[in-house]
C-alpha cells in the first residue's frame, strides 16, 4: 500500500463482534492492542494484561477478521525477556489464533529480537516513539521529540526484518523524518500526518473510553450515550410495565 501510496487504516479490536465490523468497514489492521488492559479491563496503564488473555481476546479477533491483517501486541514483559522467551509467545499467537503478526516495542535496542522473531516466521511490527510499556522508566506520557533517536531506532527495526513502524506520541517533524528514513510502511498515532497509514483505539475513536483521552484522539461516536440511553429506556420500560409487550412475550 505504501508503494502504490494508498494510506494504510489501523484500529484496535478486542472481541468477535467488533472485529467483525471493523474488518467490514475496510479497515486495513486490527491491531489486538495490549490497551485492552485500560479501556477493557480497566487497568491504569498497559502493564497488567498477561500473554493468556492476549490470547484469549487474538483469538476472537483473528477468527472474526476476513480481510484484515490482524497484529498482537506482545505484552509486558514478554517482549524484554529472553529472546527465546518472546519466541515462544510470537509462536503462540500464529499457532493458536488466526492472527498474523506481533508487535513489539522498541527500535535499536530490539533488533537482535526482531531478527529473531522474523527468521523463525512471525512477522513484527515494532514500535517506537511513546512505550506505554516503559511508562515507568519514562516517569510519563510525553511527546518525543528526539527525531535523530527516533530515525535511529525506526531505521534498526526495519534492518533487522520488521514489516512496519508503529510511532506513537511524536512531533509531526519526527514522523514525517522517520517515515522518510525508512522504506517500510509507518503508522502514526499522534505523529502527524506525514506517516504511511494511521492507527487509533477504537473505544477512543468511538467514545466508550471513559475520563481522559490524549490530544491526537479524534472521537467520532458517542458510544457510551448510546449505551446509557439504551440502558434507561430498557430499565424504564422494565418499572413501568411496559416490557415485555404482547410482540415480545409467547
Ligand atoms: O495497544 C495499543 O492499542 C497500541 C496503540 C498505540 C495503538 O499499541
Amino acid at each position: 500500500m505504501r508503494e502504490d501510496g494508498k494510506t494504510i487504516t489501523m484500529l484496535t479490536a478486542y472481541d468477535f463482534p467488533t472485529a467483525a465490523i471493523l474488518d467490514e468497514a475496510g479497515i486495513d489492521i486490527l491491531l489486538v492492542g495490549d490497551s485492552l488492559a485500560m479501556v477493557v479491563q480497566g487497568h491504569e496503564t498497559t502493564l497488567p494484561v498477561t500473554m493468556d488473555q492476549m490470547l484469549y481476546h487474538a483469538e476472537m479477533v483473528g477468527r472474526a477478521a476476513q480481510r484484515a491483517m490482524v497484529v498482537v501486541d506482545l505484552p509486558f514483559p514478554e517482549g524484554q525477556r529472553e529472546i527465546s522467551r518472546s519466541v515462544d509467545c510470537a509462536a503462540r499467537v500464529l499457532k493458536e489464533t488466526k492472527c498474523h503478526a506481533v508487535k513489539l516495542e522498541g527500535g535499536a535496542e530490539q533488533a537482535e529480537r526482531i531478527e529473531t522473531l522474523v527468521t523463525a516466521g512471525i512477522p513484527v511490527m515494532a514500535h517506537v516513539g511513546l512505550r506505554p510499556q516503559n511508562i515507568h522508566v519514562d516517569g510519563g506520557y510525553r511527546v518525543h521529540r528526539d527525531v535523530d533517536s527516533l530515525v535511529v531506532d525506526a531505521v534498526a527495526a526495519e534492518k533487522a526484518g520488521a514489516f512496519a513502524i508503529l510511532i506513537e506520541c511524536v512531533t509531526v517533524a519526527a514522523g514525517k523524518a522517520v517515515t522518510e528514513a525508512v522504506s517500510v510502511p509507518t503508522i502514526g498515532i499522534g505523529a502527524g500526518p506525514h506517516t504511511t497509514g494511521q492507527v487509533l483505539v477504537t473505544n477512543d475513536l468511538i467514545g466508550l473510553t471513559q475520563g481522559y483521552t490524549p490530544k491526537f484522539v479524534r472521537k467520532i461516536a458517542d458510544a457510551s450515550t448510546l449505551i446509557r440511553d439504551a440502558a434507561t429506556t430498557y430499565r424504564d420500560a422494565v418499572d413501568d410495565g411496559s416490557f415485555p409487550g404482547a410482540s415480545e412475550s409467547f
